[in-house]
């Protein structure tokens, strides 16, 4: 029997990306994946909340995909991951979708797609679904890096996030399911592996928390690179901190949200760690990985931040010297703590002034941290020919920062050692 096809289209973060990997495993019995719109019997749009914009943009992108159905009286819409969690049943009056499954129910889709339950939504969350006995289908994979989830949801609720609504109660995943995946992985050919979760130093499973977990992954092999995404500042401990240090293949690279640089509104987002707090976790890194790289999350124009209190973010910037921030306008999410118990006072339009400002700032930091990179030899681990030049190689460092580099007789999966030569804010140049 030819199996149907499936399309998948992920919006988010790297968690459902890797929901999608688990999604196209649950349904490789009836369904093959294909990259083309047209080809699909079944389209699946994993979605995420945590901003406004993002469910925008899914919204829109459904109302386009509408029109294929014209054509294809069969093709079924399904709507999953963080939206689904959010809008519920309403989904189905506000859009045209056939059905609507939330990221703990993913085992349900084909019983859903078959009809053999009694409606087609299934938004049920779990207090201990972690998928550990599935096999990703690493359907768009560069066959060099992987992502590997480690844990599902988070207990932080932090006072702007949906997530805890939206993915439930933080749950770890099997030890040796993550360490059997690792292996396995390496033994296909990849070279590095991201552990992901929402919170990652809350790991533990009867008696292993995050460090040992990222001993026994980094002894998997030396040549394999392991990362991690993403910790939260209260939890960064000096143990992880020790492990990364005394292993090579550990990248020096850590992700590590700051959000805001004053202490009030940290307070107010519920941080639970203050600015010095921040800065004591960034000291130890530095301590004892001077080489390592630090990125961060900053949210512009919380409830009730004023001019002096964006200024100590910024500040904080400067402090840091951070390499790479993700940085967003806040947005209300109904149902947090934010949405109910503040007030969203900073007006559009500086927010907008205060976001750009924090840009600008991020842009130059960006730039310094790259220069400062000129005339070292770094290696770089390849993962594909660079999207702008056949000629050319790309790549990232142990430090995450993306390398272009001549070809000449490298492969990808390789180690090479590239000297940098030249860069822009957002890229390394080598030979
Ligand atoms: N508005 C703006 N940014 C948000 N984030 C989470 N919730 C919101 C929100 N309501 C940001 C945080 C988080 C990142 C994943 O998204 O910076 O670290
Ligand atoms: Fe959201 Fe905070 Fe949990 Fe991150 S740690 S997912 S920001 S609640």
């Amino acid at each position: 029997m030819n199996k149907k096809k499936l399309f998948i289209e992920t919006y988010g973060c790297q968690m459902n990306f890797s929901d999608s990997e688990i999604v196209a495993s649950v349904l490789a019995k009836d369904y093959d994946m294909t990259d083309q719109l047209i080809l699909a019997d079944l389209i699946l749009i994993n979605t995420c909340s945590i901003r406004e914009h993002a469910e925008e943009r899914v919204f829109k992108r459904l109302a386009e995909l509408n029109s294929l159905k014209k054509k294809n009286k069969s093709l079924q819409i399904g709507l999953i991951g963080c939206m689904a969690e959010r809008w519920k049943e309403k989904l189905f009056e506000k859009t045209k979708v056939d059905l609507i499954v939330g990221p703990d129910a993913y085992r349900d889709l084909p019983s859903i797609l078959k009809k053999e339950n009694t409606t087609n939504i299934n938004i049920l969350l779990s207090e201990i679904e972690t998928y550990d006995d599935i096999t990703p289908v690493r359907y768009d994979s560069n066959g060099i890096s992987a992502f590997v989830s480690i844990m599902r949801g988070c207990n932080n609720y932090c006072s702007y996030c949906v997530v805890p609504y939206t993915r439930g109660r933080e749950r770890s995943r099997n030890l040796q399911t993550i360490v059997d995946e690792v292996h396995q992985l390496f033994n296909h050919g990849y070279k590095e592996v991201t552990l992901l979760g929402q919170n990652v130093n809350s790991y533990s499973f009867e008696n292993v928390n995050f460090a040992n977990l990222m001993k026994s992954v980094a002894e998997t092999n030396p040549s394999l690179r392991v990362r991690f995404a993403t910790s939260h500042p209260k939890d960064l401990s000096d143990e992880l901190v020790a492990v990364m240090a005394s292993y090579p293949n550990i990248c020096k690279s850590i992700h590590l949200p700051a959000q805001s640089g004053n202490d009030e509104v940290l307070k107010r987002m519920n941080r639970k760690y203050t600015r010095q707090g921040y800065l004591d976790r960034i000291a130890c890194i530095r301590k004892f990985m001077p080489e390592c790289s630090i990125s961060t999350d900053l949210i512009a124009g919380f409830c009730g931040e004023t001019e002096a209190e964006h200024q100590d973010t910024l500040s904080l910037m400067q402090e840091v010297g951070f390499d790479y921030a993700y940085m967003f306008k806040y947005s209300a999410r109904e149902g947090t703590a934010a949405h109910t118990k503040m007030q969203d006072t900073v007006p559009e339009d500086i927010k907008s002034k205060r976001l750009e400002e924090i840009i600008a700032l991020q842009q130059k930091l960006s730039h310094k941290s790259n220069k400062n990179d000129i005339g070292k030899t770094v290696e770089v681990l390849v993962e594909g020919t660079s999207k702008r030049s056949e000629n050319h190689l790309f790549g990232r460092t142990s430090q995450n920062k993306v390398v272009i580099f001549p070809k000449i007789g490298h492969v990808k999966g390789e180690y090479v050692n590239v000297k940098i030569v030249s860069c822009t804010s957002a890229t390394l140049f080598g030979e």
